[in-house]
């Protein structure tokens, strides 16, 4: 399939758009200042909060911001199906307040089969998805323009 341009100007954070690429939905998301903030605290509850596995992403979206899963920092861009089975996860861009979960500080919680991810979309430990969610290729055109692919 052809590269997708998608203009993140109007983008504020806490949103989300979606576009298609491959007959996949991409999700790109402007994250908060304090779900960033979370971020790095999840990584004893993370199965792999390192992105170990090199399937999960292309290897640039490691170098800068290596938790975060993200060229620029505050903008995640993820394909937006579950790693178990590909049911579409549902986004909580929310910090819950305590004392309802205390490790869950924003993310995708996917209903099939209750997988749970953080808004870097890396997997939680004890859920059925395998790996983190997948990040597309893509590259920043200018400051605010994405292509996907
Ligand atoms: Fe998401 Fe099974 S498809 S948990």
């Amino acid at each position: 399939g052809a590269p997708v341009t998608v203009d993140i100007t109007p983008l504020e954070a806490g949103q989300r758009l979606v576009r298609e690429w491959r007959g996949q939905p991409i999700w790109i998301v402007r994250r908060s200042e304090a779900i960033l903030e979370a971020l790095p605290t999840l990584d004893d509850h993370l199965r792999d909060p390192m992105s170990e596995n090199p399937d999960q992403q292309p290897e640039y979206v490691l170098e800068e911001f290596r938790e975060l899963r993200s060229i620029k920092r505050e903008v995640s861009v993820l394909v937006g199906l579950c790693t178990h089975l590909g049911c579409s996860p549902e986004m909580k861009a929310e910090i819950r307040p305590e004392p309802f979960d205390t490790a869950w500080k924003g993310g995708y919680f996917c209903p099939c089969h209750k997988s749970k991810f953080d808004m870097a979309g890396r997997v939680y430990e004890g859920v059925p998805a395998p790996t983190n969610l997948l990040v597309p290729p893509h590259f920043y055109a200018d400051d605010n323009t994405i292509v996907i692919g």
